[in-house]
């Protein structure tokens, strides 16, 4: 069993530490935040994210698992250094590198002999080559071992991956830290690491054209009087298709497909290649947050001024607490700038975000509220008590950004109910 590192306790590298704990190594997780690292100290875990608690719970009793303030302090027995650190868009759309460089930097001096670094973080191409620059250390190897995991589904998606890219030009390195993963069953990938960084942003990219793909084919439905629910089932049984990801919604967002889509055509900008296509793509996802923003308007007859609106959902996807580049977010804000007095809810978010102070239940919210905007899929949503929700809403009127009530149920209940593409 190896010592490991680990470089960031947020999304990825809490959930890197807590599932290498768990397959057996010895792991020591850094954070720069004091209070994060003492909380995880004391088993409280920051983040929504299904069997997170108990992977750290178990780790910490069973002494596989400590948590250290400064990178520093984590680097200096490890074998292997896992850098799970953000790399936000930087002002002209490329990733910002920087807190990569500053962990390379604390690490660089107190890693041990032929240790290995792996940059878990997402990374543009060629970052591999700057880490090993920053670190400046000959024994040293930088392996590139991008991440797939889904907020919502982390620890299973680690543990339970469809792959590992591993991407390293010392086969000796990629063997090492393939063997990490022992216990989990994967094909594992080992490329050049240009190849590997290159997976993650082509996987990434791909994913969100499939989602503004059917978002615009969404639109051709409400043209022509189809129904993309139909449209999306006939499509999702071609094999070649598969029905992952095809399903309509307010555009996508979170923490990563806005910001690597306009990383990789930054990326391939700067290599000489204009990638209209995913441009495209970030337009189309752009434009839906307006779509959506235009249906709650046309729904309140014509004018936001002054009109209140509930919302329900403000996560960028359910079953995380997660509201970065929420479109969630990014419609509210469009609602509220049209002069909307908008009130919302969500069973993950309880402290106040974006001017807004989320309500307790989302019941409150419709009180007096004109119209009800759907724009997270949490499941709950569809088994509320709408004869309720009718009763409290000065008129029952339902935007569904997520096609997922059940529409001829609440026209039954009087609703009028506007979905996406349908
Ligand atoms: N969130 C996801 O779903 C996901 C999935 C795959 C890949 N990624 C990629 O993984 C990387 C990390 O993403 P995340 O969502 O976990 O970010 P995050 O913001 O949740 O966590 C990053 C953590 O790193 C800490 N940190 C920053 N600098 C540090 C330093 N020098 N030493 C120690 N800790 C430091 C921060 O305090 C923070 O807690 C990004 O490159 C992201 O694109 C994210």
């Amino acid at each position: 069993m190896a010592q490991i590192a680990v470089i960031g306790a947020g999304y990825v590298g809490l959930t890197t530490a807590a599932c290498f704990s768990h397959l057996g190594h010895d792991v020591v997780c850094a954070d720069i935040d004091e209070g994060r690292v003492a909380g995880l100290s004391k088993g409280e875990v920051p983040i929504v994210e299904a069997g997170l608690d108990a992977l750290v719970k178990e780790g910490l009793e069973e002494g596989r698992l400590r948590f250290v303030l400064g990178a520093e302090n984590a680097a200096a027995d490890a074998e292997f250094a896992y850098l799970c650190v953000p790399t936000p868009q930087g002002e002209d759309g490329s990733a910002d590198l920087s807190y990569i460089e500053t962990a390379a930097r604390q690490i660089g001096p107190v890693l041990p002999t032929e240790a290995v670094v792996v940059n878990k973080s997402t990374v543009p191409v060629g970052s591999t080559r700057a880490v090993e620059r920053v670190l400046g250390r000959d024994d040293v190897v930088v392996v590139s071992n991008p991440e797939f995991l889904r907020e919502g589904s982390a620890v299973h998606d680690f543990l339970n991956p469809d792959r590992i890219v591993i991407g390293s030009d010392d086969q000796s390195a990629a063997v090492r830290v393939a063997a990490l993963y022992i216990g989990v069953t994967a094909p594992i990938i080992v490329t050049d690491p240009a190849s590997a960084e290159t997976i993650k942003y082509a996987s990434n990219a791909f994913l969100a054209s499939k989602i503004s793909f059917v978002n615009a084919i969404a639109a051709v439905c409400e043209a022509v009087g189809a129904d993309v629910k139909d449209v999306v089932l006939g499509m999702g049984y071609d094999k070649r298709i598969g029905h992952e990801f095809l399903r309509p919604g307010p555009g996508w967002g979170g923490s990563c497909f806005p910001k690597d889509s306009k990383a990789l055509v930054h990326i391939a900008d700067s290599a000489g290649y204009a990638f209209d296509l995913l441009a495209g793509v970030i337009t189309v996802n752009e434009e839906q947050f307006h779509r959506v923003a235009a249906k709650v308007r046309t729904m309140a007859g014509g004018s936001l001024d002054g009109v209140r609106v509930a919302v329900w959902g403000l996560t960028f996807k359910a079953r995380t607490d997660d509201t970065r580049d929420s479109p969630a977010l990014r419609i509210v804000g469009l609602l509220a700038a049209e002069g909307a007095d908008v009130r919302a809810y969500d069973p993950a978010v309880k402290g106040p975000i974006a001017g807004l102070e989320p309500a307790a239940d989302p019941y409150s919210v419709c009180d007096g509220a004109e119209v009800l905007v759907v724009l997270t899929e949490w499941d709950e949503f569809r088994w509320l008590d709408f004869d309720k929700v009718a009763g409290l809403m000065a008129e029952p009127r339902v935007v569904d950004g997520r096609n997922l009530l059940d529409k001829p149920a609440l026209e039954r209940r009087g609703f009028s109910y506007v979905g996406i593409g349908r």
